[in-house]
C-alpha cells in the first residue's frame, strides 16, 4: 500500500530531524512517501520516498517565491500533493493551475498526488459526483493514457480533514467505484482523519490503494500502531 505522509506547515528545524529519526525506526512493508514542507525537503534521508506538498505552475524563471519542478526533481522529490483542499480554499487555487501543475510534474517525471473531495453542504446536497467529476476532469484533460495511469489520486472529503469523522464505507466505496470508472489503471489513496483506531474500519474496504495522512504523519508511534493494524 501507498502511504503518504502529509506534514503541511509543521516541524521546525529542530523539530525534524529527531521526527525524521523516529520514522525511520517505524517498520513496514508499505510504501511510505514524506511529504515534508519545502525547507525540511534536503534533511530527508535515502530511504525515503520523498514527496512534496506544491509545485509552482510555470517553469524555473522569474517566479518569486514559487519553487518549480525541475527544482524538486534536483532534489530527489518522486511525488507531489496537487489540489490540496487547504490551497483551492486559502490560496484559490483554481482548476487551471492544478492542470498546470500536472503538466510540469510530469515534465520533470514527478508523480502527482491529485486530491479531490466535496464539502459536507456538497454532500448534503448530493453533488459528490458532480464534484469530482469537475475536479477530475479539469485536472487530467491533455493527460496520455500512461500518465492517467501513473498519477495517484487522493480521496479527501474536506469534511473529514482534521475532524475527526470519516464517511461509512459505504459512502467511500461509492467514490472509490466512481474515480475507478472513469480512471481504472489509477491508484487511490483515502485521506481526512485516519488513524490507529479507525483503520480497523478502513481495512475492509479493499478498493483503497493506501492513504494519505495529515495529523497521523506527524505522530510516528500512532503511525506504527496503524500500519500494524493495516495488514
Ligand atoms: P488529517 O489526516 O489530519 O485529517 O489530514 C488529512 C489531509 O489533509 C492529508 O492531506
Amino acid at each position: 500500500m501507498i502511504i503518504a505522509l502529509n506534514n503541511k506547515s509543521n516541524l521546525d528545524k529542530e523539530e525534524f530531524i529527531p521526527y525524521i529519526n523516529s520514522l525511520r525506526k517505524v517498520p513496514t512493508e508499505d510504501q511510505l512517501i514524506v511529504c515534508p514542507g519545502f525547507l525540511n525537503i534536503s534533511s530527508v534521508p535515502e530511504g525515503f520516498d520523498l514527496g512534496a506538498q506544491n509545485v509552482s505552475c510555470e517553469g524555473p524563471g522569474a517566479y518569486t517565491g514559487e519553487v518549480s519542478a525541475s527544482q524538486l526533481k534536483s532534489y530527489g522529490v518522486r511525488y507531489c500533493i496537487v489540489g490540496h483542499s487547504e490551497r483551492r480554499d486559502y490560496q484559490r487555487e483554481s482548476y487551471e493551475e492544478i492542470h498546470k501543475k500536472i503538466q510540469r510534474l510530469f515534465e520533470s517525471g514527478i508523480t502527482p498526488i491529485l486530491c479531490v473531495g466535496e464539502t459536507k453542504e456538497e454532500r448534503e446536497n448530493n453533488q459528490v459526483n458532480e464534484v469530482l467529476m469537475k475536479e477530475l476532469s479539469t485536472a487530467i484533460s491533455e493527460l496520455s493514457e500512461e500518465e492517467k495511469s501513473k498519477m495517484i489520486i487522493a480521496y479527501e472529503p474536506i469534511w473529514s480533514i482534521g475532524t475527526g469523522i470519516i464517511p461509512t464505507n459505504e459512502q467511500i466505496i461509492e467514490v472509490f467505484q466512481f474515480i475507478k470508472l472513469l480512471l481504472p489503471h489509477t491508484k487511490v489513496l483515502y485521506g481526512g482523519s485516519a488513524n490507529e483506531e479507525n483503520i480497523e474500519y478502513l481495512r475492509q474496504i479493499s478498493e483503497i490503494d493506501g492513504y494519505l495522512l495529515g495529523g497521523l504523519s506527524l505522530k510516528p508511534e500512532k503511525l506504527e500502531i496503524f500500519l500494524q493494524k493495516l495488514h
